[in-house]
């Protein structure tokens, strides 16, 4: 009989051995915390397809953020709901809009301590919901909508934001909210680049954690499922219009194009596990059907190490407390 003389399972042996040959490794500051701020709200609003994530009154925000802070996770990303809609989301560039003073408010109380980031997009703020302002024959209009996203990426600016993040996937709109950037003197403010964005189904429960107004779909602007090489085409175009950051979305259904973008550009990713996923696991987890910290840990590793610097996660605080308290 020869047995083998390589044994990968020599390092598996303990958990310190493990630990110590560990490829990927969770931090707070791996994580990015979305949260959703509701105009006129008196009371923190469950989001009955995302159990443990609530819409915030504009106090409770400041106490998440604040928590997001001491937890020293990489960020807070901010999606605002406002109570009038129109056409052309104007509330979206109001400097009293519930975003623009929403950010203003988390930049008081959290200062240099944490990165606020903003939702670049007019989905949340149209009465048609979708991320752009429409033709006459009701089609998104690329061009007239960049007008619109790059006074909102101003407005943000003004309001303090850190790192804006245009997610409406319109050719195009990074290089216009840098260039009105860098006019209205906010050099020093980011762009996370929506780049690799699809149009998913797991979106789903993110529709109720805004109130989307949306009929229909967003295929004639966010990226079809099938398409590998498109992701990579998306990013490149971002990184040669300015943009800082790069960003797949969703992200464990989409691994391989994570992986591509992350290997081929030179400036961090970010993955975003976005609503459905999150409600996957919930969901499985309330039935005992899997265990749930551990299922958590292990989808952000699995992000992680397909090549993400940090991930969007609405785990990111208890995720934060697991890492903190072992
Ligand atoms: C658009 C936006 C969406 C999400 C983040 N930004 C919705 C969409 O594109 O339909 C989804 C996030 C999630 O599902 O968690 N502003």
């Amino acid at each position: 009989m020869t047995f083998p003389a390589d044994r990968p399972r020599r390092l598996r042996r303990t958990p310190a051995l493990r630990r110590l040959v560990a490829e990927t490794r969770l931090h707070p500051a791996d994580f990015i915390l979305p949260v959703f701020v509701r105009e006129g709200l008196e009371e923190p609003q469950p989001i009955t397809s995302m159990p443990g994530v609530v819409q915030h009154t504009e106090q409770s925000l400041l106490d998440a953020a604040e928590e997001a802070a001491d937890l020293g996770l990489g960020g807070i990303m901010l999606f605002g709901i406002p109570v009038v809609r129109d056409a052309e989301g104007t509330a979206s560039l109001d400097p009293q809009g519930i975003l623009n003073r929403s950010i203003a408010a988390v930049k008081r109380r959290v200062g240099d301590r944490l990165p606020v980031m903003s939702d670049l997009c007019l989905d949340e703020f149209t009465d048609h919901g979708h991320c752009g302002v429409l033709t006459a024959d009701g089609a998104v209009d690329n061009d007239a909508t960049l007008e619109i996203y790059a006074r909102m990426g101003v407005a943000q600016a003004e309001a303090g934001a850190d790192v804006v993040a245009p997610s409406g996937m319109m050719d195009g709109q990074v290089a216009v909210i840098r260039q009105a950037l860098d006019e209205a003197g906010h050099q020093d403010v980011a762009i996370l680049a929506y780049s690799a964005k699809y149009a998913s189904a797991y979106y789903g429960p993110f529709r109720e954690a805004v109130d989307s107004q949306l009929q229909g779909d967003r295929r004639t602007y966010q990226m079809d499922a099938a398409n590998r090489s498109e992701g990579l085409r998306e990013a490149d175009l971002d990184l040669a219009e300015g943009a800082d950051m790069l960003m797949v979305k969703p992200a464990t259904a989409y691994l391989d194009v994570l992986s591509d973008v992350a290997e081929s550009s030179d400036v961090p990713v970010s993955a975003y596990q976005v609503s459905g996923e999150y409600a996957m696991i919930e969901a499985a987890a309330a039935n005992g059907w899997v265990d749930r910290r551990a299922v958590v840990l292990e989808a952000l590793t699995s992000i992680r190490r397909a090549g993400a610097t940090n991930v969007l996660t609405y785990h990111a605080a208890e995720a934060a407390r697991w890492l903190r308290d072992g």
